[in-house]
C-alpha cells in the first residue's frame, strides 16, 4: 500500500472516531468516551498529514513543518494548562479566530501557489478562494471581538451603528460582485479587498449583539470555523478537512439553534447581526433604594424556612462557593428544609457551566433542575438565594419589553417570600442592564464574595 492511499485510509478511521466522538458528547454518561475518540481521531489524522507531508517536502518545508508544530503546540500547552474554568469561553473564542486567520492564508496560498487545474475547474477554484476567505476572514475578526467581550476587555453592550442592516447587506452584495469580477479576471488586489471586507463584516457582526446574545454567538462562531475549515479543505483538496469542517459547521449550527430557542431569540437575527434589534433603552431609570442584610439575618431566615430555591451564576463560579453552598444545602437537608437548585440554560459563562460546579460539589444530580422544571415553584418558596446571577433572574427581561433582554425566559426569583442577593457591588450583569430584582420589597442584598458570605451563614446557622 502505498503512503498516500495509507492515510486515505487513516482519514476514513479518523472522520468515523470524530463522527463516534459527537455522538458519545451528546450524554453525559458517554461524554468521556466522547472525549477519548475525538483525541484518538485527531492524533491519527496529524499523524497521517505529517507522514504525507514527509513524503512529499523538501527538507525545508519539513523544518518549517516542525518549526510551525512546535511553536503552536506549546502555545496551545501553555495556555490550556493556566486557563480557569470561567475563562473557557474566551480561550474558545480565541482558537476560532485561529482557524479563521488559517482559512484565510489558506485562500491566499491558493491563489499565489501554483496549481495544476485547467478550463472550468479554475474560475470554480478562484470563486472556492474569496468564499474560504469571506467565512475565514468573518470568523477571524468575529472570534477577536467575542473573545474581547467574554474577556470584559471591551464593552458587552451592542454597538449600534447607523443603517447597520444596510451595511451588513451591502457588504455581502459587494462580496457576491467581487467575486464575479474576479472570476473573471482575477487580480491580488480583489483578493485583499475582500480579505478587509470579510475582517470588517466579522467585526460589525459580532460587535451589533448584545452582551445576552454572546452564547448564541460563541455557538454560531463554532460553527463558522467549521465553515472555515471545509473551505480550507476544498482548497487544498483534503477531504478529512471538508468532512470534519462540516461536521463542526453542521453542530455548531445546530447548537446555535437549540440555544436561541431556548432563550426566545430569532436565531436568522443572531446571524445577521442582530438584524431587527432596535438601539436599547438605556435602563438608567431610578428604581429606588435597595435594602441589605448580614449572614446572621440569612441564617434566621433560612432556619424558619420550609423550601429553599438556590439560584446559582456567574459570580458563583468565580467566588468557587460551589463547595460551601453544597455543605449548607447538606446542612439544612439536614434540618428537614427541602432545598433544590434553579439552572438557568445560560447562567455562568459557558453551556452546562452550573450543572459542571455543582457535580463536581457532590450536589445530588435530583435537587438541581432545569429552569421549566422550576419556575412555577418559585412562588410556593420560603427563601430564594440568588448566588452571583444576575441576568437570568432580571425581571425586565419577563416584564420591560424595551430591555436589551426582553423575552429571553428568566428564573422568576422574585414571586418568593423572600429574596436573598449574593453579589460584592450593585453593578450589572454580563448584559449590562441594571437589575429592577435588587430594588423590590422581598429582595435584601448581601454583599461581598459569595464564598466567603455563605461559609459565614454556615457558621451562623
Ligand atoms: P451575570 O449576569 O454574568 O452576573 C454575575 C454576577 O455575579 C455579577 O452581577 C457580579 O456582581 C456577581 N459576582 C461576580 N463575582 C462575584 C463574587 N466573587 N462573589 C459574589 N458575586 C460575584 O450572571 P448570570 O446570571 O449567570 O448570567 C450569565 C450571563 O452571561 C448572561 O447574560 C449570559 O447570556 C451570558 N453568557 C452566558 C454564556 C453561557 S453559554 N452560559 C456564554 C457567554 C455569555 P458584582 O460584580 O457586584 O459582584
Amino acid at each position: 500500500m502505498s503512503v498516500l492511499s495509507a492515510a486515505g485510509a487513516a482519514y476514513v478511521v479518523a472522520t468515523l472516531l470524530f463522527i463516534m466522538s459527537l455522538a458519545g458528547l451528546s450524554k453525559h454518561e458517554t461524554a468521556r468516551r466522547g472525549v477519548v475518540f475525538g483525541i484518538t481521531g485527531m492524533a491519527l489524522a496529524l499523524t497521517a498529514t505529517v507522514v504525507v507531508t514527509v513524503q512529499e517536502a523538501s527538507t525545508r518545508g519539513i523544518v518549517l513543518l516542525v518549526v510551525a508544530v512546535v511553536i503552536g503546540a506549546s502555545i496551545g500547552l501553555w495556555r490550556a494548562s493556566g486557563v480557569q474554568m470561567t475563562t473557557v469561553p474566551e480561550l474558545i473564542a480565541l482558537l476560532h479566530s485561529f482557524v479563521g486567520l488559517a482559512a484565510v492564508l489558506v485562500g491566499w496560498n491558493g491563489y499565489l501557489g501554483d496549481s495544476d487545474r485547467t478550463g472550468a475547474a479554475v474560475d470554480i477554484y478562484h470563486a472556492e478562494i474569496f468564499v474560504g476567505v469571506l467565512v475565514g476572514g468573518v470568523t477571524f475578526t468575529g472570534s477577536i471581538v467575542a473573545f474581547l467581550k467574554l474577556s470584559a476587555r471591551v464593552k458587552s453592550a451592542p454597538l449600534v451603528l447607523p443603517g447597520k442592516n444596510v451595511l451588513n447587506l451591502g457588504a455581502l452584495v459587494a462580496f457576491v460582485v467581487l467575486t464575479v469580477v474576479f472570476v473573471i479576471q482575477p487580480a491580488l488586489w480583489l483578493l485583499a479587498l475582500v480579505t478587509v471586507l470579510s475582517f470588517a463584516l466579522g467585526w460589525h457582526l459580532v460587535a451589533s449583539i448584545g452582551g445576552g446574545d454572546m452564547p448564541v454567538v460563541v455557538s454560531m462562531l463554532n460553527s463558522y470555523s467549521g465553515w472555515a475549515a471545509a473551505a480550507a479543505g476544498f482548497l487544498l483538496s483534503n477531504n478529512l478537512l471538508i468532512v470534519v469542517g462540516a461536521l463542526v459547521g453542521s453542530s455548531g449550527a445546530y447548537l446555535s439553534y437549540i440555544m436561541c430557542k431556548a432563550m426566545n431569540r430569532s436565531f436568522l437575527s443572531v446571524i445577521a447581526g442582530g438584524f431587527g434589534i432596535e438601539a436599547p433603552s438605556s435602563g438608567d431609570a431610578d428604581h429606588g433604594e435597595h435594602t441589605e442584610i448580614d449572614p446572621q439575618g440569612v441564617a434566621e431566615l433560612l432556619a424558619d424556612a420550609d423550601s429553599v430555591i438556590i439560584a446559582p451564576g456567574y459570580g458563583m463560579a468565580v467566588a468557587h462557593a460551589q463547595y460551601p453552598v453544597a455543605d449548607l444545602v447538606h446542612r439544612l437537608r439536614e434540618r428537614g428544609v427541602e432545598v433544590r437548585f434553579g439552572i438557568h440554560p445560560v447562567a455562568g459563562r459557558l453551556p452546562g457551566h452550573m450543572n459542571v460546579l455543582l457535580a463536581e460539589a457532590k450536589v445530588p444530580y435530583d435537587i438541581v433542575l432545569e429552569l421549566d422544571e422550576i419556575n412555577d415553584d418559585f412562588a410556593q418558596t420560603s427563601v430564594v438565594l440568588v448566588i452571583g446571577a444576575n441576568d437570568t433572574v432580571n425581571p425586565a427581561a419577563a416584564e420591560d419589553p424595551a430591555s436589551p433582554i426582553a423575552g429571553m425566559p428568566v428564573l422568576h426569583v422574585w414571586e418568593a417570600g423572600h429574596v436573598i442577593v449574593f453579589k460584592r457591588s450593585m453593578a450589572v450583569g454580563y448584559a449590562g442592564v441594571q437589575n429592577p430584582l435588587f430594588f423590590r420589597d422581598n429582595t435584601q442584598m448581601l454583599f461581598g464574595d459569595a464564598k466567603e458570605r455563605v461559609e459565614d451563614i454556615i457558621h451562623a446557622l
